[in-house]
């Protein structure tokens, strides 16, 4: 099969934001017990953080990791987790004893041997404004007050300056601990926001937008919580979690389609309500949970069982998700206008790209798109037009079989081209032509591909999923990519000069 792909320098959707490669760390399961944390493990340093997490996790470049939920977040209070006598306490989301010897400092901590930075998460759902601005105080102040004065005592002299925060998690959800309606989360929301940006007006604020395109207030929850809040918040968060219960892989790797949507849903509600507003001000999308998730997710998942560090929601992934995941990455990238922020939900082990062991770690196939993509998209999303033969997929109908992303560094000339491929059984030899720039260079290319779209990564056959290298060339001025079928392939380091 064939495809084009053509881009234009001048046609873009403006710079990649680089906080769109970040990840999601809650308390759940073992995540944190027996995942970033492991005190008396050999594999541990001094403060108890397994070195190998820590190796993983740089690999993953990601510059922001969200803590600590998730729906953990509604009914955590975060005092309980500093300080020298730590409560352990009942979490009502997923049925699990916390014992709170990691909270907020430890993260602070892990953030810094990892190379990320934090986005703290407050609880808006059995907490309030008051304890969200006391922990902005904790965090970011160098005042002679109560809470910066614990965090000097605890752990750190210095502020640590955290500069993303979510209000809240999924307040539109009935599950959620303190769920209230989205006239009265906006109201509480605004008045976290203004206490919070009172404490540090550099912080930059998230509100609690949809939780999925399924719930039956989509949009109408995020129009109220827009309209009550615009001035207050810089992002609204979306999430969304695909499946492939129907065991249908062609129309499942046409998943990107629906992520498009949303992202088209999102980018009207904004332009609507800054219009409504007459507003100068811009508020971006946070898609702060993304993921494949649908195996381990109901029933037994649900409960800890009142267990420290449960093993729960343990999900093993496959080929085919992971070019799911690379399908949302290239969404995000396409709409570099609106989405500055996104989350892979989640890192270790609960819905995880790495999973531990007592003797180490495994990467899951969804770990290889993120860390591919997170080192290669620099600079302005180019928007491609794609012409690729379309195939019936489902009741996502007729959808090409290609799906790119491309990324243009001004200061170099460089191209990154980022492509999966939605057959099963065909390669796609792909042509990437520029209307004003030729390729003199290929560069080189990675891919991440197999014969069986089950394919998994296993304790005895942990590289089943991993990255190759790729074939590349130049042909007159394009580049000419062989796409594996049922595979994924970023170029990078593809040299261009102006056209003359
Ligand atoms: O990531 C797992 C859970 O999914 C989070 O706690 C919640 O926000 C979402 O529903």
């Amino acid at each position: 099969m064939e495809a084009t792909v053509r881009l234009d320098t001048a046609y873009n959707a403006g710079q990649i934001d680089p906080r769109i490669f970040s990840g999601f760390l809650e308390h759940i399961g073992r995540s944190i017990y027996g995942g970033v944390y492991d005190p008396g493990n050999d594999l541990s340093d001094e403060d108890g953080m397994r070195l190998d997490v820590i190796e993983a996790m740089r690999g993953l470049n990601m510059p922001y990791v969200r803590y600590p939920g998730g729906n953990f977040v509604s009914n955590y209070d975060w005092r309980d987790g500093v300080g020298s006598e730590r409560k352990p306490f009942p979490d009502f989301a997923w049925r699990a004893t916390e014992p709170n010897t990691f909270g907020t400092d430890e993260f602070m901590k892990w953030c810094r041997k990892v190379g990320t930075e934090p986005m703290m998460a407050v609880n808006l759902g059995t907490l309030g404004p008051t304890e969200a601005a006391g922990l902005v105080e904790y965090c970011n102040l160098d005042t002679e007050t109560h809470y910066a004065q614990q965090r000097r005592k605890n752990a750190s002299q210095s502020p640590y300056d955290v500069k993303l925060w979510c209000l809240g998690n999924e307040m539109d959800g009935p599950w959620q601990a303190g769920h209230i309606s989205a006239e009265q989360y906006a109201l509480k929301a605004r008045n976290a926001a203004r206490l919070m940006r009172g404490m540090d007006p550099s912080i930059e604020l998230v509100a609690a937008g949809s939780s999925g395109r399924h719930m039956p207030t989509y949009l109408e929850w995020d129009r109220t919580v827009l309209e009550t809040c615009w001035d207050d918040i810089d992002f609204i968060s979306a999430h969304r979690y695909s499946n492939n219960k129907e065991n249908d892989t062609p129309g499942f790797l046409a998943e990107g389609v629906v992520i498009d949507n949303i992202l088209n849903d999102y980018a009207g509600l904004l332009a609507y309500v800054k219009g409504l507003k007459k507003s100068s001000h811009d508020v971006y999308v946070s898609f702060d949970e993304w993921n494949v998730w649908y195996r381990e997710r109901d029933g037994k998942n649900r409960d800890g069982g009142w267990q420290v560090g449960p093993v729960q929601v343990e999900e093993v992934y496959n080929l085919e998700d992971a070019l799911v995941c690379a399908q949302y990455l290239n969404a995000f990238i396409r709409r570099a206008d609106i989405v500055k922020m996104t989350c892979l939900a989640q890192i270790v082990n609960v819905i995880a790209a790495v999973l531990t062991g007592p003797d180490g770690t495994l990467k899951q196939s969804i770990y290889y798109p993120s860390a591919l993509y997170a080192v290669a998209a620099k600079g302005l999303s180019l928007t491609p037009v794609v012409s690729a033969p379309l195939y019936d997929a489902s009741d996502r109908e007729r959808v090409p079989y290609v799906d790119a992303s491309a990324s243009y560094d001004e200061e170099t000339g460089e191209l990154a081209v980022f492509l999966v491929n939605r057959s099963v059984d065909e390669q796609v030899r792909v042509r990437i032509e520029l209307d004003d720039r030729d390729v003199i260079r290929s560069g080189k290319v990675q891919t991440v591909t197999g014969d069986d779209p089950k394919l998994s990564n296993t304790w005895s056959n942990p590289n089943a999923v991993a990255p190759q290298d790729g074939h590349s060339s130049v042909d007159g001025r394009a580049l000419v990519v062989e796409l594996p079928a049922l595979g994924m392939a970023v170029a990078t380091g593809v040299e261009t000069e102006p056209r003359t």
